[in-house]
Protein backbone atom coordinates (compact mmCIF):
# COMPACT_ATOMS: atom_id res chain seq x y z
CA UNK A 1 0.00 0.00 0.00
CA UNK A 2 1.42 3.42 -1.20
CA UNK A 3 -0.69 6.41 -0.37
CA UNK A 4 -0.65 9.77 -2.02
CA UNK A 5 -1.40 12.83 -0.06
CA UNK A 6 -2.48 15.63 -1.87
CA UNK A 7 -3.61 18.83 -0.84
CA UNK A 8 -4.28 22.76 -2.06
CA UNK A 9 -3.85 25.30 0.54
CA UNK A 10 -4.47 29.48 0.75
CA UNK A 11 -3.65 29.67 4.18
CA UNK A 12 -1.88 26.60 5.55
CA UNK A 13 -4.59 24.49 6.95
CA UNK A 14 -4.29 21.69 4.44
CA UNK A 15 -0.81 21.78 4.67
CA UNK A 16 -0.40 20.96 8.43
CA UNK A 17 -3.64 18.23 7.72
CA UNK A 18 -1.38 16.85 4.76
CA UNK A 19 2.02 16.47 7.30
CA UNK A 20 -0.16 15.37 10.41
CA UNK A 21 -1.68 12.32 8.34
CA UNK A 22 1.70 12.03 6.65
CA UNK A 23 3.17 11.42 10.15
CA UNK A 24 0.70 8.21 10.42
CA UNK A 25 0.41 6.75 7.47
CA UNK A 26 3.54 4.45 6.56
CA UNK A 27 4.76 4.60 2.96
CA UNK A 28 2.80 8.15 2.29
CA UNK A 29 4.18 11.12 -0.05
CA UNK A 30 2.42 14.54 0.48
CA UNK A 31 2.49 16.45 -2.92
CA UNK A 32 1.32 20.30 -3.01
CA UNK A 33 -1.09 20.65 -5.56
CA UNK A 34 0.45 24.41 -6.78
CA UNK A 35 4.18 22.36 -6.74
CA UNK A 36 3.88 19.60 -8.29
CA UNK A 37 1.61 16.96 -10.67
CA UNK A 38 1.27 13.79 -8.64
CA UNK A 39 2.32 10.54 -10.90
CA UNK A 40 -1.10 8.89 -10.16
CA UNK A 41 0.06 5.99 -11.20
CA UNK A 42 2.43 5.32 -8.34
CA UNK A 43 -0.16 5.05 -5.61
CA UNK A 44 -2.93 2.21 -4.43
CA UNK A 45 -4.97 5.13 -2.32
CA UNK A 46 -5.20 8.73 -2.51
CA UNK A 47 -5.76 10.91 0.48
CA UNK A 48 -7.02 14.34 -1.03
CA UNK A 49 -7.75 17.72 1.43
CA UNK A 50 -8.22 21.74 0.49
CA UNK A 51 -9.69 24.61 2.28
CA UNK A 52 -12.95 25.70 1.34
CA UNK A 53 -13.67 30.02 0.54
CA UNK A 54 -17.79 30.37 -0.18
CA UNK A 55 -18.45 26.74 -0.57
CA UNK A 56 -16.12 25.88 -3.22
CA UNK A 57 -13.06 24.03 -2.62
CA UNK A 58 -9.38 25.65 -4.13
CA UNK A 59 -9.61 25.57 -7.51
CA UNK A 60 -6.41 23.73 -8.51
CA UNK A 61 -8.04 20.78 -6.36
CA UNK A 62 -11.63 20.83 -7.97
CA UNK A 63 -9.35 20.69 -10.98
CA UNK A 64 -7.15 17.69 -9.80
CA UNK A 65 -10.56 15.90 -8.66
CA UNK A 66 -12.11 16.39 -12.22
CA UNK A 67 -9.30 14.97 -13.42
CA UNK A 68 -8.88 11.87 -11.80
CA UNK A 69 -12.59 11.31 -11.96
CA UNK A 70 -12.01 11.17 -15.19
CA UNK A 71 -9.21 8.61 -15.79
CA UNK A 72 -10.63 6.26 -13.11
CA UNK A 73 -14.06 6.86 -14.43
CA UNK A 74 -12.46 5.16 -17.96
CA UNK A 75 -10.68 2.85 -16.08
CA UNK A 76 -12.32 -0.62 -16.55
C1 LIG B 1 -12.92 34.14 3.06
C2 LIG B 1 -13.14 32.74 3.61
C3 LIG B 1 -14.24 32.00 3.17
C4 LIG B 1 -14.48 30.72 3.71
N1 LIG B 1 -15.58 30.02 3.29
C5 LIG B 1 -15.81 28.78 3.80
C6 LIG B 1 -16.96 28.02 3.38
O1 LIG B 1 -17.74 28.42 2.55
N2 LIG B 1 -17.16 26.81 3.94
C7 LIG B 1 -16.32 26.30 4.89
O2 LIG B 1 -16.57 25.19 5.39
N3 LIG B 1 -15.21 26.98 5.28
C8 LIG B 1 -14.95 28.21 4.78
N4 LIG B 1 -13.84 28.91 5.19
C9 LIG B 1 -12.94 28.30 6.16
C10 LIG B 1 -11.71 27.66 5.45
O3 LIG B 1 -12.15 26.62 4.60
C11 LIG B 1 -10.77 27.09 6.52
O4 LIG B 1 -10.19 28.16 7.22
C12 LIG B 1 -9.74 26.18 5.94
O5 LIG B 1 -9.06 25.53 7.00
C13 LIG B 1 -8.74 26.94 5.07
O6 LIG B 1 -7.89 25.98 4.48
P1 LIG B 1 -6.44 26.38 3.92
O7 LIG B 1 -5.72 27.09 5.06
O8 LIG B 1 -5.80 25.06 3.59
O9 LIG B 1 -6.62 27.25 2.72
C14 LIG B 1 -13.59 30.17 4.68
C15 LIG B 1 -12.47 30.93 5.07
C16 LIG B 1 -12.23 32.18 4.54
C17 LIG B 1 -11.02 32.97 5.00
Amino acid sequence: MKTLIVYGTKSGASKECAEILGEKLSNSTIIDIDQEKPALNEFTHIIVGAGVRNDKMYKPIRDFLKKINRIYYLKP
